[in-house]
């Protein structure tokens, strides 16, 4: 159970859903873990929530916008000192808008979360995993990029832009031994799809059944974090959603 022990992770979107649920995952193998989010209390709940136990450093929280330059600034200024092994980017929000009624600042803010805001995580973070000559990347994107969505577009293009972002880093930091993976899952059980289940509309469309759940996406990200020669990978959590 500590395949992690002794290792730093970096976790935007920490705070509640799949970021929360890789953290806890993350901290029952050993790892210590830094929650990213926008808000004090939810991060400060998320970290009372995780594994304490034989940890190298503590949990810490820290909340800005990964939208925001500065912001990754100042925050990478506070993580000075300690390893950073492993950086996942699961911070994101969702879209339920066609395009042609989707606003100029929404469709801002998506592009400015969902992509941006995992392009300046990897950007921030690299430099130092390249000092390290050691790093991880693991970036979430959603069965949305390649399968395309209703009322998604925006959400849909900002996660292809992740997968694209991945593909072209496994390039550039492989040979500094830096990994970099994708996540792309299906419908999961989290606050973004509270709304969208409603009498079953979504599960009648899995071929299981069901919505995955966080811990199921979680234990791909522990499969990435783990295995040394995963790389590039683009891993599909789904039950099944992609083969329709
Ligand atoms: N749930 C699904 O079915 C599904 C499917 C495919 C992909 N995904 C992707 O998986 C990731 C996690 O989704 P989820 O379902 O866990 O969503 P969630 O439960 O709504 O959680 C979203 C997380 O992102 C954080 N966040 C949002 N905007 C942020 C910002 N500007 N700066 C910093 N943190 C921000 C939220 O923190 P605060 O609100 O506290 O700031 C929260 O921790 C997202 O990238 C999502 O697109 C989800």
């Amino acid at each position: 159970m500590a395949s992690l022990r002794g290792k730093r992770c970096l976790i935007t979107g920490g705070s509640r859903g799949i970021g929360l649920a890789i953290a806890k995952v993350f901290s029952n193998h050993g790892a210590s873990c830094v929650l990213i989010g926008r808000h004090h209390e939810t991060l400060t709940t998320a970290i009372h929530s995780l594994n304490h136990a034989c940890l190298s450093y503590p949990h810490e929280a820290h909340a800005f916008n990964v939208s925001n330059l500065s912001g990754w600034q100042s925050f990478m200024h506070k993580m000075k000192t300690g390893p950073l092994d492993i950086l996942v980017n699961a911070a994101g929000i969702s879209q339920n808008s066609f395009l042609f009624k989707t606003r100029f600042q929404e469709m801002n803010q998506l592009l400015d979360t969902n992509l941006k805001g995992t392009i300046l995580g990897c950007q921030s973070v690299i430099p130092r995993m390249m000092k390290q000559k050691s790093g991880n990347i693991i970036n979430v994107s959603s069965l949305l990029a390649t399968n395309g969505g209703r009322g998604a577009s925006v959400y849909a293009a900002s996660k292809a832009g992740i997968i694209g972002l991945t593909r072209a880093l496994a390039w550039e930091v492989g040979r500094f031994n830096i990994r970099a993976n994708v996540i792309q899952p299906g419908y999961i059980e989290t606050d973004m799809t509270k709304d969208m289940e409603e009498g079953g509309h979504l599960s009648a469309l899995i071929p299981m059944g069901r919505l995955g759940l966080a811990e199921e996406v979680a234990d791909a990200a522990l499969f990435l974090a783990n295995n040394t020669y995963a790389h590039n990978c683009v891993l599909n959590i789904d039950g099944g959603l992609s083969a329709t």
